[in-house]
């Protein structure tokens, strides 16, 4: 299976080249851990590569999208002219089942084969009343992207209270890929970390990697350093058991 780069610094090293093209990942973690940044980053790198993208988003608005491109060096316009970058807006204010008839359309008309999709918090607003609804129409969402062929990353929020007991959502088992972005404390500080949590049919590494968000170059992964948030917390743990 053809491998796709991440656009992620350090990250294809953990996916040993990158990931399988075609298959859906979710990207998930609490509130400013960088998941708009990363799928910003997917998206760039695939127009980089010639790979046209589309990125849905639910909560900003597109110039929202472009102001943070360009605040970590990527500009999205020039891509966007070529038809290679798309961005829309899939409002949740609209009280209807979500409509996926435009990315469909886009993604013919403009040989689409990268889509992100920030965040699935729009499906959680059309669904309050039911989970097995829920669950149906994110998987429909999943499987249509997936008869298109193209890779696809989807943001989600997750409230991570401790790295050692993370509560896994109903969506976390319908992807082929769960990535968990999160923060852990390191003193008065806090210390970004990743983990690569499944990636169905293809090898990867599953250690935790501190990585961090950056002006110049955005998300990069420190796949050479240790997290040493957890080692201080490994450390003062046996100290208390001993
Ligand atoms: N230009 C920048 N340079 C350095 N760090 C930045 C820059 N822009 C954002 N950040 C850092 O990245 C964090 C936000 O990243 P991002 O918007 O991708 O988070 P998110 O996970 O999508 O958050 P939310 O769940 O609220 O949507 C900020 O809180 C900030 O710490
Ligand atoms: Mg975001």
């Amino acid at each position: 299976m053809r491998k796709i780069k991440t656009g992620i610094p350090g990250l294809d090293e953990i996916f040993k080249g990158g990931i399988n093209s075609g298959t859906s990942f979710l990207l998930t973690g609490p509130p400013g851990t960088g998941k708009t940044i990363f799928a910003i980053q997917f998206i760039h790198a695939g127009a980089m590569l010639g790979e046209a993208g589309l990125y849905i988003t639910s909560e900003e608005e597109p110039t929202d999208i472009r102001e943070i491109a360009s605040s970590i060096g990527l500009g999205l316009e020039k891509f966007e002219k070529k038809g290679l970058v798309s961005i829309i807006r899939q409002s949740i204010s609209d009280k209807k089942l979500v409509s996926i008839a435009t990315p469909l359309r886009l993604i013919k008309e403009n040989k689409i084969k990268r889509v992100a999709l920030d965040s699935l918090t729009l499906f959680e607003y059309m669904h309050v009343a039911g989970e097995m609804d829920y669950r149906k129409e994110v998987l429909d969402f999943v499987i249509r992207m997936k008869e298109t062929k193209v890779t696809l990353l989807t943001t989600s929020e997750k409230s991570i209270i401790d790295i050692d007991q993370f509560h896994y959502d109903p969506e976390d088992f319908l992807f082929d890929g769960l990535i968990i972005l999160t923060k852990v404390r390191k003193s008065s500080t806090f210390e970004r970390c990743l983990n690569v949590v499944k990636m169905r049919g293809q090898e990867h590494l599953i250690d935790i990697y501190p990585f961090s968000i950056s002006k110049g170059s955005g998300i990069e992964v420190h796949t050479k350093q240790l997290p040493f948030s957890l080692i201080d917390k490994d450390a003062k743990e046996e100290r208390f058991t001993k």
